[in-house]
């Protein structure tokens, strides 16, 4: 009877965090910082003030808890503790020439990015020993990353036929999804509910979505934006998106809507849902 018990003890805890309502958090940067938004109360707070760059991207890694970020305009890329510790202090990982965009492999222990310049995608594990080159193609610039099925995605930026491309998590096996020219696509995404890659386009706005065999592309909402738009980040059937100076949130179900979620007075550049929940099951639910 004991593994019973433990079990219900488990569920027990978890229905009654469920009724107090996870907190879950919308971290987000501008030029020099990182906040989040608490989106149950829609606080918000200071993660991170003095970056020095501009950050295009994060992720997250629920296993040791560090959101991963990519400093542009200091060429590496680092990490700090969240939720937060005690003094909030970030620490570089690795070197990086312009990085973009950044994805975590929760499978491998590994952190992959993309250059602008270069045009490379690396990767590194978590404390930055073995940094790696996957590929080099063209000018690339968003990334993401299917750990189920062990691809990334990114875009690239050549001015002659942007595209979403896919390749293994070595580089090796490269396709393109499909041609978005001459949009540069700025943030990538990706539904596990559905199977679905989303993405936004910088120059008009646009958020559209498309399966992973390259069918069924469609236009889930125009922010009307004109080169103003950047990250998202989608978790289920809803997409943050950073959207000039707004955050914008996206509902496909039941039926489409985006609102305002908050307004800075600089750009919004990237976005990271972080879900209290999955922490907590990564934490306590190993039965
Ligand atoms: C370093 O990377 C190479 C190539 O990806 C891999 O074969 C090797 O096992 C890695 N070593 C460590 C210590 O992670
Ligand atoms: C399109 O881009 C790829 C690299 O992503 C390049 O190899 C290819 O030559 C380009 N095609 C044209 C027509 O420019
Ligand atoms: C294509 O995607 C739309 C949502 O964008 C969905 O409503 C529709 O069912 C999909 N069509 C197919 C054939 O899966
Ligand atoms: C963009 O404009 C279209 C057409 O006017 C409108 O339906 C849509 O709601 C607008 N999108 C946003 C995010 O406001």
């Amino acid at each position: 009877m004991k593994w019973y018990m433990l079990i219900l003890t488990k569920l027990m805890i978890i229905v009654c965090l469920i009724s107090e309502g996870f907190q879950n958090k919308l971290i987000f940067s501008i030029t020099s910082a990182i906040k989040e938004i608490n989106l149950h109360t829609r606080e918000i707070t200071d993660l991170l003030i003095d970056i020095e760059s501009n950050v295009h991207s994060m992720d997250y890694d629920y296993t040791n808890k560090y959101i991963y970020f990519a400093r542009e305009d200091k060429d590496d890329i680092s990490r700090f503790r969240y939720p937060p510790n005690q003094a909030n202090t970030y620490t570089t990982v690795t070197d990086a020439d312009r990085p973009i965009s950044v994805a975590i492999d929760p499978v491998y222990n590994h952190v992959y990015w993309t250059e602008r310049n270069t045009g490379k995608i690396y990767r590194c594990n978590f404390d930055g020993a073995n940094k790696t080159e996957i590929l080099q193609d063209g000018k690339v610039y968003a990334l993401t990353l299917d750990h189920r099925n062990r691809w990334l995605y990114y875009s690239t930026n050549n001015k002659i036929n942007n595209s979403i491309r896919r390749s293994r998590l070595d580089g090796s096996g490269k396709q393109t999804l499909v041609s978005v020219h001459p949009q540069l696509v700025t943030g990538l995404s990706i539904d596990f509910d559905e199977d679905r890659l989303f993405w936004m386009e910088y120059g008009n706005g646009n958020l559209k979505s498309i399966y992973f065999d390259g069918s069924n592309v469609s236009i889930v909402i125009s922010t009307n934006t004109t080169n103003g738009n950047g990250d998202i980040d989608v978790h289920g059937s809803t997409i943050y998106c950073s959207n000039d100076l707004n955050v914008l949130i996206v509902e496909v179900l039941p039926i489409t809507t985006a609102n305002v979620i908050h307004t800075e007075r600089g750009r919004i550049l990237g976005v990271l849902y972080y879900e209290e929940k999955r922490k907590f099951i990564h934490e306590n639910v190993r039965l």
